[in-house]
């Protein structure tokens, strides 16, 4: 049976809707989350939470001490907003043109101050600590690495966070074990030839004709390579060259993005990549650089702690709320958490009750998200954490 102490009372619902009003109304890029930061601040104040600011660029590290000793349990919420110019037509629409809370970090920030709440409420039942991770800059990837390095995982044991998931009915759970979003990497090509006359292309070497081939090539040249049961994803998403139509440019640059499911995969991808782009380019009389830069692993859950957040959905829920986790090729740099401690990531519904897989996407400018989904994230978190600080093993 779900325990009452886990559910949180319509006012405080009702608070947790508010702040995640203000936050979507004001949102902020990564690295630039002051006022954010400021108003989680303000939502932690008489809590006793032991606090560290400026973890990380703005993040913030709150700490619950339970009654007892015990092990540390961190939870994690993004706090950046995205580059997009909102079309919601919501009343409480981000007031900054070209800023818009469309992944929904708004949510994830007031859901990780609920638990909070919540749990400094039932600090007597807690044998260890709770560490509150409100971490900055998840967008670009900067955020989880920027808070390891600043200590914050420093002593946890496990660590727990969670993705809305908009076409998810609110009150569903998408859970899986093992690999559950892909890693990212960026390249950046720079492909150099001789500029020249354009009537004249035999007194020049053309890096645009060998950039062209370049983007061709990356497709079938990858899948022919690469297992078809091994996804893998390049996206070339820039291509600069040239600034007059009669003139053949020295150079083209070119940006991409590269996603794999596998841990080896990825590894293997600067090589694979490295020899398909030198020798197109070699063919055309260019010289290419590829420079390969590995920004998130593969999110990998931990069989355990995925298993004990299935129970805690349970537990609350009953196991018609939860559904496998489909993989996807996005990522999330809660992966690098993962990579230093057993944790699990797991997606809660946003969308609308019926119809949920019609909802706009995430990074939509008209994504919206079902508020329903605040309390029950709360919860859940709260209940990964206690499960594991109830001084009897947990689950
Ligand atoms: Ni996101």
């Amino acid at each position: 049976m779900a325990d009452p102490c886990l559910t949180i009372s319509k006012q405080m619902e009702a608070e947790l809707v508010e702040f995640r009003r203000d936050l979507h109304r004001h949102p902020e890029l990564s690295l630039k989350e002051s006022r954010t930061a400021a108003r989680v601040m303000e939502g932690l104040e008489g809590l006793g939470l032991n606090i560290r600011r400026r973890v990380g660029g703005h993040g913030i590290v709150a700490e619950l001490v339970g009654s007892g000793p015990g092990p540390v349990i961190a939870l994690r919420a993004d706090m950046d907003a995205l580059p997009i110019q909102e079309d919601t037509g919501l009343p409480f629409a981000s007031e900054r043109p070209g800023v818009m809370h469309a992944c929904g970090h708004d949510a994830h920030t007031a859901i990780l101050l609920g638990a909070a709440r919540l749990l400094a409420g039932m600090r007597d039942r807690l044998a260890g600590r709770v560490r509150f991770l409100f971490q900055a800059a998840e967008e670009i990837n900067e955020g989880a690495k920027a808070m390891i390095r600043d200590g914050a995982l420093e002593g946890v044991s496990e660590i727990y966070g969670l993705h809305n998931l908009p076409t998810l009915a609110a009150g569903k759970v998408a859970t899986c074990s093992g690999a559950m979003m892909g890693s990212v990497a960026r390249i950046d090509i720079r492909v150099v030839g001789r500029g020249g006359h354009g009537a004249i292309p035999e007194q020049g070497i053309d890096p645009i004709v060998a950039a062209s081939a370049i983007v061709m090539g990356l497709q079938t040249a990858v899948s022919r390579e690469i297992s078809p049961f091994e996804p893998a994803v390049v996206t070339i998403g820039s291509l600069h060259a040239g600034e007059a139509n009669n003139v053949i440019p020295h150079e083209a640059l070119l940006s991409g993005t590269v996603r794999t499911f596998s841990a080896g995969l990825h590894e293997r991808m600067p090589a694979i990549l490295d020899r398909i782009v030198g020798g197109i380019a070699g063919a055309y009389r260019c010289r290419a650089e590829l420079t390969f830069t590995s920004q998130t692993p593969v999110l990998e859950n931990d069989e355990g702690c995925n298993r004990h957040i299935e129970a805690s959905v349970d537990a609350l829920l009953g196991p018609g709320a939860r559904v496998p986790a489909a993989p996807t090729l996005a990522g999330e740099d809660f992966a690098l958490y993962l990579k230093e401690i057993p944790g699990c990531f797991f997606w809660l519904g946003s969308g609308p009750e019926e119809g949920a897989e019609k909802a706009y996407g995430l990074h939509h400018p008209k994504y919206t998200l079902n508020e329903r989904c605040l309390s029950l994230g709360v919860s859940i978190l709260a209940a990964a954490a206690a499960g594991r600080l109830s001084g009897n093993g947990g689950h």
